[in-house]
């Protein structure tokens, strides 16, 4: 095959990942997390979190051209997550990268992290179209971004003044009892609820709306769970967890897709891709296809092992890099743990 085939490391935060692609076709995206190991921290610890990549690393890449029955030298390029993330973290995948480019003699290219949530959809639906409006929804991260190129364009709209939307999930998970990471457990219980609390919608009216047009607040509506919660118990009465996962799940999904199909139109966009950890979240499935086809605006979210952070989204946007012909990284690359998009 003239495809080149690109190994993608990511260790951003808690998932050790690497991904083998060729040209638009994902052969293998193996991840080991450590998640198990934050649990009773109540969130990730970063030195936890670094020492289990140092651990994973090695045999993740072993695993990965394993199952893909790719060896190592075979391959055209490495592609590694330099940034946003944990420091700590990003290093062990930039480290691990270069030392596998050094020795097999090929290119490195060091890439974006929330660019990499936006390129995987490329191994999922093909090629991107330009520009597509994306909406990346993480426990780290809560943005809206214009795509022109997602190799080397992007534009941040707007994004979280606050708290991201997976971390008021899993904050809210917590006020009511629910295990960590809170998301997956407050989509269930919500489908099991009804939407009865007209939680706020922040930055949606007046002048915080002028003022924040697609940026996001999500820490007064936290505030309101947790006091309405609080009420509750202090009067003696029983929860509806039930009742209050649905609506706060319904105030989140609400806001997000609002601003983004909002956001598609001001901007010319025709498609809308929803990547990151939340865009696991069946509300947010459900109401962005609804919102968009009144809108006439095509939907894509790719499956969900491909919005949680994973490897094959670095693959993707390396093969993105090779094929657009884009300057290789040096080897010196650092780490930059606040990495604007
Ligand atoms: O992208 P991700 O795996 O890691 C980063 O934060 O980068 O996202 C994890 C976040 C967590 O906050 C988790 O609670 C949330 O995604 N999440 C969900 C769902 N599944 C995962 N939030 C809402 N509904 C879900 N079904
Ligand atoms: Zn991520």
């Amino acid at each position: 095959s003239d495809q080149p085939l690109v190994l993608g490391i990511e260790t951003s935060c808690d998932e050790t990942g690497v991904g083998i692609v060729r040209g638009e076709t994902l052969l293998v995206d193996a991840v080991a997390s450590s998640v198990d190991d934050h649990a009773r921290f109540g969130g990730v610890v970063p030195e936890v979190a670094s020492r289990a990549h140092l651990e994973e690393m090695v045999p993740t890449i072993e695993r990965a051209c394993r199952e893909a029955g790719v060896a190592l030298k075979d391959l055209d390029a490495i592609s590694v997550t330099s940034g946003p993330g944990l420091a700590g973290s990003l290093m062990v995948g930039v480290a691990s990268a270069k030392a596998l480019a050094l020795s097999l003699g090929i290119p490195l290219y060091g890439v974006n992290h929330l660019a990499s949530h936006v390129a995987v959809d490329i191994v999922e639906h093909g090629p991107l179209p330009e520009p597509t409006l994306a909406l990346l929804v993480s426990g780290g991260h809560s943005s809206l971004l214009l795509v022109p190129d997602v190799t080397n364009d992007i534009r941040s709209l707007g994004s979280t003044i606050d708290d991201a939307a997976g971390e008021a999930f899993d904050k809210v998970a917590r006020v009511l009892g629910l295990p960590f990471p809170g998301g997956p457990h407050i989509d269930r219980e919500a489908r099991g609820g009804q939407v009865t609390i007209d939680f706020p919608r922040g930055l949606t009216t007046g002048r915080d709306m002028e003022r924040h047009r697609f940026d996001f607040s999500f820490s007064g509506l936290k505030t309101s769970v947790s006091r309405w919660v609080q009420a509750r118990e202090a009067a003696g009465e029983p929860v509806p967890v039930a009742d209050v996962a649905a609506s706060f799940q319904e105030a989140v999904v609400d806001v997000l897709t609002r601003k983004a199909v909002l956001a598609c139109k001001e901007h010319g966009a025709q498609h809308l891709q929803i990547g990151g950890g939340v865009a696991a979240n069946s509300r947010l499935r459900e109401m962005a296809q609804s919102r968009c086809d009144a809108a006439g605006i095509e939907l894509r979210v790719p499956r969900p092992g491909l919005c949680t952070d994973n490897g094959a989204m670095v693959a993707a946007l390396g093969t993105q890099m090779v094929l657009k012909g884009r300057e290789a990284s040096r080897l010196d690359l650092p780490a930059d743990s606040s990495m604007p998009v």
